[in-house]
């Protein structure tokens, strides 16, 4: 102890000062003051009462809260410094629901290493990404933060984004710490609203929420934050079973732990008591820093004096139990920063000297993640189109920059963003005819809604009928019509669920009108989440779903529509064929109706639709090449557990264009002890294949894989793997796929 600098520290520390470091404030106004006055950031930084800040917009900003947090701390403890860096930082990549349709790892660790390198020479030391919370219910806003609603492609994702960020060394030149978030089941709230809590089988919750945090863990992520619900009933800022448990003890995750905004604050509001007794429980839970609220700063100091009695709450700690605590805290907090090297170098990434990476690389960056994001979802033999084609650009985001940014685009400015008209003019040659075509929604209370973080939404006055018949006139006098349909920036993000994930009224009359122009249509959306948009494509000719792409968004579009660019994307969630069908996965659980020949009507499924499968499956993407599979083969139709086998599939593109094919491996078990998933993800690979190209994939395929928890409770978890039947899918999405089967002997 006596030669580790934090014991050392920490051996100094007053109480006062300990609990000071606890506490996470955002920049707000700074330092900014009026002769003589000072702000509450500025007083708190003069009494030691910061242990970090998040928000700061600039170099020179942070340097000035540094030095006086210097200053006013009597052992010189340096604050850190964090931001939101969730798809870039000045250089916003396509949303991460966009980029997690690439499906490629070196891609996605690429965008979060400029994001860092971006970041950290603004003196920032923590990003709160990578965000990892599955989703299967596009009436969550947040779905576009994340990684989509598989748990195999969001692990490999936390595990990329963890590396692009940190590097070998968080530390290092150009890298910062990651924070995986949210922790736990921020994506599964009831009926997709946000914040509200998550009830589910402790199973669920083993294999669909926490191995995506596991493997963030293992590819070395030193930070966490927690979610701001509850989780079976017990709010993740009070859940020392999933922190000070899971997380901690059986992941082995030894970082720091903050909380979300106000979280610990709201505890009293999931109802579980008076300040003092949510921030004693708060703290034993294992959450480490306190953020905005400055309840640790207001309550521990007298309970670390007084300790807690709360009957009525069911909660009882002694006050040598509180001060350990603190300890506990304090200590992570200072691991962290002296992980982060501020311990010797405060000024780290504050002194200028470390260059920007060069914006015009992360644009060119930019440009390829937004064309490997998007999917294409249709093409009757009408994409790629011919530059000379004479196109009418139509509908709102045909000119719009500032929604193309995204949700949670700090730094971003809408300025970056080329429109789409203009990426279409410069690529061609030719300047496409533009129409507005219709207002983006036409609810005034949502458009009030949406006008915030310093993006107005863009609305025209003019009567519907007016802005549709402008857009046909446009369009006769094009051969080709492209239409531009989607969400705005603020549509999707926190705190924006939606009833219903459709395409917004005013927008669907609007393809409508178009449909019946006569010409060719192609539709482009840029959304931010999963929308059912089946009668969009049943009305369209092409469908490109673009999501927000950044901020070369629009150039990428352009380049896959004429061309210049092939698509490769493959959905990361499912699209729903109803707004009203959802939650929806590729994943769902089989139940036992309908029974084999008999009680037609008894079905699982909706009395008002066909079919209950997704309108566009899981992994379904089009390109401009085409991919054959061969038939899969197995090295043996029936092994013991210990034995590696391999499943080997010849995949050739039998287009004339380069073409990515993700070749994806899906599998079911027939017979197990529990219910388990219909299918679902168990491997993918990416192979590129010039015209004509053959090439042979191959999966290692061990028992280890067909593992499934059953647990009773969190403290009694069982990993079964059954001997017997398995069923291997291959195929380019989660439906149409090849099977062989496999048994295991033992
Ligand atoms: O990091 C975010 C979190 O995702 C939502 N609440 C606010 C935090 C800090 O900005």
């Amino acid at each position: 102890k006596d030669n580790d600098p934090v014991e050392r520290l920490l051996a100094r520390m007053t109480l006062a000062e300990k609990i000071g470091q606890l506490n996470l404030l955002a920049a707000g106004e700074g330092l900014k003051t009026g002769a003589g006055h000072s702000t509450p950031l500025a007083s708190r930084l003069d009494g030691g009462q910061v242990g970090a800040i998040f928000g700061t917009k600039s170099r020179a900003s942070a340097r000035a809260l540094q030095e006086r947090a210097l200053a006013g701390s009597r052992l010189k403890i340096p604050l850190f410094f964090a931001e939101d860096v969730i798809h870039g930082h000045r250089t916003v990549f396509p949303l991460n629901v966009a980029l997690a349709c690439s499906w490629d790892m070196v891609l996605i660790e690429e965008t979060a290493a400029f994001a860092a390198a971006e970041s950290s020479v603004q003196g920032l030391h923590l990003t709160f990404a990578p965000m990892i919370d599955i989703c299967r219910d596009p009436r969550w806003g947040r779905v576009a933060e994340g990684p989509g609603e598989d748990p195999l492609l969001a692990a490999r994702i936390a595990a990329a984004a963890t590396r692009g960020f940190q590097g070998d060394d968080p530390a290092g030149p150009g890298r910062m710490a990651a924070c995986l978030k949210h922790f736990v089941a921020y994506g599964a709230p009831q009926s997709g609203r946000d914040y509200d809590n998550a009830s589910m089988a402790w199973e669920d919750l083993l294999s669909l929420y926490l191995p995506p945090f596991q493997a963030g863990i293992a590819a070395g992520a030193v930070s966490v934050m927690v979610a701001f619900n509850a989780v079976n009933r017990l709010p993740m800022h009070a859940n020392e079973p999933l922190v000070e448990g899971w997380l901690r003890r059986r992941a082995g995750f030894d970082g720091l732990v903050v909380s979300d905004y106000t979280g610990v604050k709201e505890l009293s509001a999931h109802g579980l008591g008076p300040a003092p007794v949510v921030v004693a429980r708060a703290l034993q839970a294992g959450i480490d820093m306190d953020m905005v609220g400055e309840d640790y700063l207001r309550e521990l100091p007298t309970l670390a004096c007084n300790g807690l009695e709360a009957p009525e709450a069911g909660f009882a700690l002694s006050a040598d139990r509180i001060v350990a605590l603190i300890d506990r805290a304090c200590r992570r907090v200072l691991r962290f920063k002296r992980q982060l090297g501020l311990l010797d170098d405060p000024f780290r990434g504050l002194d200028g000297r470390w260059a920007a990476p060069p914006r015009r690389t992360g644009r060119d960056l930019a440009r390829k993640a937004a064309a490997r994001a998007a999917v294409l979802l249709k093409n009757d033999s009408l994409l790629p189109l011919s530059p000379s084609a004479p196109v009418a650009l139509i509908g709102p985001f045909a000119a719009d920059q500032a929604n193309m940014l995204g949700t949670w685009s700090v730094l971003g400015r809408a300025e970056d963003v080329v429109p789409l008209h203009k990426a279409v003019a410069a690529l061609t040659g030719r300047a496409p005819r533009v129409a507005w075509g219709a207002n983006i929604v036409d609810e005034p209370w949502v458009q009030d809604r949406l006008n915030v973080h310093g993006v107005t939404v863009t609305r025209d006055p003019r009567p519907e009928a007016e802005l549709l018949a402008e857009a046909l006139a446009a369009a006769r006098a094009a051969d080709v019509i492209v239409a531009t349909v989607g969400e705005a920036k603020e549509h999707a993000g926190e705190s924006s669920s939606v009833l219903s994930p459709e395409l917004p009224a005013p927008q669907r009359r609007l393809i409508r009108a178009l449909a019946g122009a006569g010409k060719p249509l192609v539709v482009v959306v840029f959304a931010a989440r999963p929308l059912a948009i089946g009668r969009i494509a049943e009305q369209s000719d092409a469908l490109l779903y673009a999501w927000h792409g950044g901020v070369a968004g629009p150039e990428a579009v352009a380049d896959l529509l004429f061309g210049a660019a092939s698509p490769s994307g493959r959905l990361a969630v499912s699209l729903p064929a109803h707004p009203g069908e959802v939650p929806l996965s590729h994943a769902g659980d089989p139940t036992g109706r309908p029974f084999p020949g008999r009680f037609a009507k008894f079905r699982t499924g909706w009395l008002d639709l066909p079919d209950d499968a997704p309108r566009f499956p899981f992994g379904f993407g089009l390109g401009y090449g085409r991919a054959a599979y061969g038939p899969p083969r197995l090295s043996t139709p029936a092994a013991p557990a210990d034995q590696a086998v391999e499943l080997r599939v010849t995949v050739q593109n039998t287009g004339a264009v380069e073409t990515i094919e993700t070749v994806q491996l899906y599998a079911s078990d027939p017979v197990a002890r529990l219910t388990r998933p219909g299918r679902w993800l168990t491997d993918f690979r990416q192979v590129t294949l010039g015209p004509g190209e053959v090439r042979e994939v191959v999966f290692p395929v061990h028992a280890g894989q067909f593992r499934y928890p059953r647990a009773p409770s969190l403290d009694a978890v069982e990993w079964l793997r059954d001997p017997g039947l398995i069923r291997l899918h291959v195929g380019p999405n989660s439906r149409d796929t090849q099977t062989v089967e496999l048994t295991w002997l033992t």
